[in-house]
């Protein structure tokens, strides 16, 4: 891996993944192509470690013309994609971005890839490497009792965004069975850690708690999801790069599996424990329940056996260690808090996603 090309580098994962990968792999050079969507910010690529390693192209994967032009500018050998809409009310509010950014810009970039490597040979004899970056959303959701999903389970997704990452999860695998287009695809649990954007469940709830305003639980709140720290996540995904089998799928997951209201309650002790003298302690009481996701997955959880046996990964933080970090990371970087929270989008969202939610009573 000498010149790789990170999609959706400014978001939440990708940003992460970019200072990993700065400061693990000393030769690599990056190039970040990201549309700079409400998801992407400047703010999380300040302070990188080599700065001088990395460039980012604002510009569009669904720009075929862009993209083949940036695999021959830069001679790219590994393609790591993250980019995507990711967020599952945004999906249920306007879906048609979804196909757009998460289908269509995948076969752009498996069609670029395949264009460049394998029909002009531009790289021959180099190693060569398509990394899709994909969601357990898409097996669907667990009943109690179900046994958490391994690589061989069955695509059953459920919302828009789970439909559109199976959906690209399918071009990728067809793209390596009908071209050979050398690729692996890794299916990961719910993230959370530093610069995850404020409209998913963590961050959301710790700026709420913080700010003094309410905490909306949707339904009853005993939903579950397999939370796993985004440093995690970075280090499963450099491994499968890097010692992974062409062509095989990895599934990541953090084995901690709380319902939400058990990780908003966390969340609320964190600050109660940090800031016991903030007006808002404690922090349980702005707790509200109100109408739920349409179509809301119930429970998930992942069996991680695979890439544990294969490459030796684990997750290395445990749930409660990682929160706190969190919580003081949000609450440590106000300018990046501000910065987010300021854009128009963002408020115009909150408003869009919470005024049709009213609170739930009975
Ligand atoms: P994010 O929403 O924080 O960031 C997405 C990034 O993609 C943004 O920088 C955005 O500007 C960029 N982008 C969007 N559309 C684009 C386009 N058309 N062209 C170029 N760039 C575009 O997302 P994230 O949480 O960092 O997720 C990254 C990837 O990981 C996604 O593929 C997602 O499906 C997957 N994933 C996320 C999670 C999670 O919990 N966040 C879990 C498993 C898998
Ligand atoms: P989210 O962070 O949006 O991730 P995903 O839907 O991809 O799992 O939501 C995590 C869980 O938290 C999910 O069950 C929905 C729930 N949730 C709330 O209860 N309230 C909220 O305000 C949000 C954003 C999510």
């Amino acid at each position: 891996m000498q010149n790789v090309l990170v999609t959706g580098g400014a978001g939440f994962i990708g940003s992460n993944f970019i200072r990993y990968l700065l400061a693990t792999s000393p030769i690599v050079r990056i190039t970040n192509l990201d549309a700079m969507t409400y998801a992407g910010s400047l703010e999380n690529l300040i302070n990188l470690p080599d700065p001088s390693r990395h460039i980012l192209v604002q510009g569009d994967i669904t720009d075929a013309v862009l993209v083949g032009h940036l695999l021959r500018r830069y001679e790219i050998d590994t393609i790591v994609h993250f980019a995507a809409e990711t967020h599952v009310d945004r999906s249920v509010l306007n879906p048609q971005q979804f196909i757009q950014t998460n289908v269509l810009g995948t076969f752009t970039l498996a069609e670029a890839a395949r264009q460049y490597w394998l029909v002009d040979q531009s790289l021959h004899g180099r190693v060569l490497r398509f990394h899709h970056i994909s969601s357990d959303e898409v097996y669907g959701s667990l009943k109690p009792g179900e046994p958490a999903w391994d690589e061989n389970c069955p695509y059953a997704p459920n919302s828009p965004y789970a439909a559109s990452k199976a959906a690209s999860d399918h071009i990728v695998r067809a793209y390596g069975h009908t071209y050979g287009l050398p690729f692996s695809i890794t299916n990961c649990s719910n993230n959370y850690g530093p610069y995850q954007f404020p409209e998913k469940l963590i961050p959301l709830m710790v700026l709420n708690a913080w700010g003094g305003k309410v905490l909306p639980v949707y339904g009853d709140g005993q939903q579950i999801r397999d939370w796993l720290h985004v440093a995690d996540h970075c280090e499963a995904i450099y491994l499968v790069i890097t010692k992974g089998k062409v062509g095989e799928t990895y599934n990541i997951g953090g084995g901690s599996q709380p319902t939400n209201l058990e990780i908003v309650y966390q969340l609320c002790a964190i600050l109660d424990e940090l800031y016991p003298e903030s007006p808002h302690t404690p922090h349980k009481m702005l707790i509200q329940f109100v109408a739920d996701r349409p179509g809301h997955d119930q429970r998930y959880a992942v069996d991680f056996s695979k890439i544990q046996r294969e490459l030796g990964w684990k997750p290395r933080h445990n749930l409660g260690d990682g929160l706190r970090q969190t919580v003081e990371w949000y609450l440590d970087h106000p300018q990046w808090v501000s910065a987010i929270q300021n854009q128009p989008d963002y408020q115009a969202w909150i408003s869009k996603n919470y005024q049709s939610r009213p609170e739930k009573t009975g």
